[in-house]
């Protein structure tokens, strides 16, 4: 009997780990499983783990308003301390590059608990974009038993940093798991967030922005140029931007864009209707990493609000779009693709460089193999 914990903190890792959780589920005989959250984020976790039917075992319930990175970190690792103290484990599970990760990651290594990393091997190139991610990564990798990469792309980084082959498995990205089993299931706008009337078809864009680097400066831009398509737009084009709770974010998204005909604010919003926009959305502008893997599969082109990306393969594949935080390069981007069918219809194909769907299980049977 393996003694395996999953440890989640914010929205997108609980998205991904959901899949892990629910394949491990699965062996009763063999794992025993314990669900731990940090509760790095509170109401957006909640949310998560509702649609998937996960209780945590464990959760440390460590969120506070206005937090920095380094003060998420100190209480995680404090906390997770005292969780391992108390239960012996073989593995912990940990998805992806935030806070959360990384300090879970390192408790655990000084626990002498195996690390096994879910979506391992992401590189930017560039530490400060994203920021802090790049360097949650970087940690993440290099202290895990395992390091399970979603691409052939992601092991080949991972190669390039000395990583054992042997630590490293491709096994496609659990993302893409979890979208197939909520792309099912029956959406029902609720009728208190203004998303019911919105057009069932043709030009509803979707927006989300709230990565750290973008906090400032770039936001107000992609604000701005969020503006000017809302005015040019006027009358055929809907933008619904669902509005992250950090204060960086939500004071100045709605102090530039409240108000304006053809622009929807709406709190974020949970996972099914977030997967039901962005089938609904003739467009998607983003610099969430999370959507970038989405998207594709279910065929909706995508414009990157980032200079860099570590999600090089849908831009590779020809679904997604670089076009960073210039006023001018994402407005012109936009309305090229609104108004040249040609550019449009190439974009809008559905592909899967991600994953297949199976991930989950790839994982679970690796870790129970090694
Ligand atoms: C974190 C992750 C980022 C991920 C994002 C998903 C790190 C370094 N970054 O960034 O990779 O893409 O989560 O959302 O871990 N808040 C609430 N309620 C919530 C969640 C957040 O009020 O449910 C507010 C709090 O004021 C909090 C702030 O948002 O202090 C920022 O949250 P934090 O977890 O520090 O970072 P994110 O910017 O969300």
């Amino acid at each position: 009997m393996m003694r395996v914990m999953c440890v989640f903190g914010t929205r997108p890792e609980a998205i991904k780990m959901a899949p892990v959780v629910q394949a491990l589920r699965r062996r009763p005989q063999q794992v025993e499983l314990i669900t731990c959250s940090t509760g790095q984020h509170r109401e957006m976790l909640r949310q998560v783990l509702e649609l998937f039917e996960i209780v945590p075992d464990i959760d440390l319930d460590l969120m506070q308003a206005e937090q920095t990175p380094t003060q998420v970190a100190s209480r995680v690792l404090d906390g997770l301390d005292r969780v391992f103290r108390r239960h012996a484990l073989d593995w912990l599970l940990l998805q992806g590059d935030t806070t959360t990760a990384m300090a879970s990651a390192i408790a655990a290594h000084h626990a002498r608990i195996r690390v096994g990393h879910v979506e391992a091997g992401l590189r930017s190139g560039d530490r400060w974009n994203p920021f802090p991610e790049e360097t949650n990564r970087l940690i993440v990798d290099h202290v895990s038993e395992l390091c399970f990469a979603p691409t052939e792309r992601a092991r080949l980084n991972l190669l390039k940093e000395a990583i054992p082959e042997h630590v490293i498995r491709v096994t496609g990205n659990t993302v893409v798991d979890a979208l197939m089993q909520v792309a099912r299931k029956e959406w029902i706008p609720d009728p208190g967030m203004g998303l019911a009337q919105l057009p069932t078809e043709g030009t509803l864009i979707l927006v989300t922005a709230h990565r750290r680097e973008s906090h400032g400066k770039p936001l107000v831009r992609i604000c701005q140029a969020l503006q000017q398509i809302a005015q040019r737009g006027a009358g055929r084009i809907q933008l619904v931007y669902p509005v992250h709770p950090n204060p960086n974010i939500r004071q100045p998204v709605y102090r530039m864009l409240g108000g304006v005909p053809g622009v929807t604010l709406v709190p974020p919003v949970d996972y099914l209707t977030l997967v039901n926009l962005m089938k609904r959305s003739k467009l998607i502008l983003t610099d969430s990493g999370g959507i970038q893997e989405e998207a594709p599969t279910l065929g909706t082109p995508v414009l990157i609000l980032r200079d860099v990306t570590e999600r090089p393969e849908a831009v590779e594949a020809g679904v997604a779009q670089l076009v960073g935080t210039d006023v001018e390069r994402i407005v012109s981007a936009t309305f090229r693709l609104l108004d040249d069918p040609r550019a449009y219809d190439a974009m809008a194909r559905s592909v899967n460089p991600f994953g297949d769907g199976q991930a989950a299980e790839r994982i679970v049977t690796a870790m129970l193999e090694s």
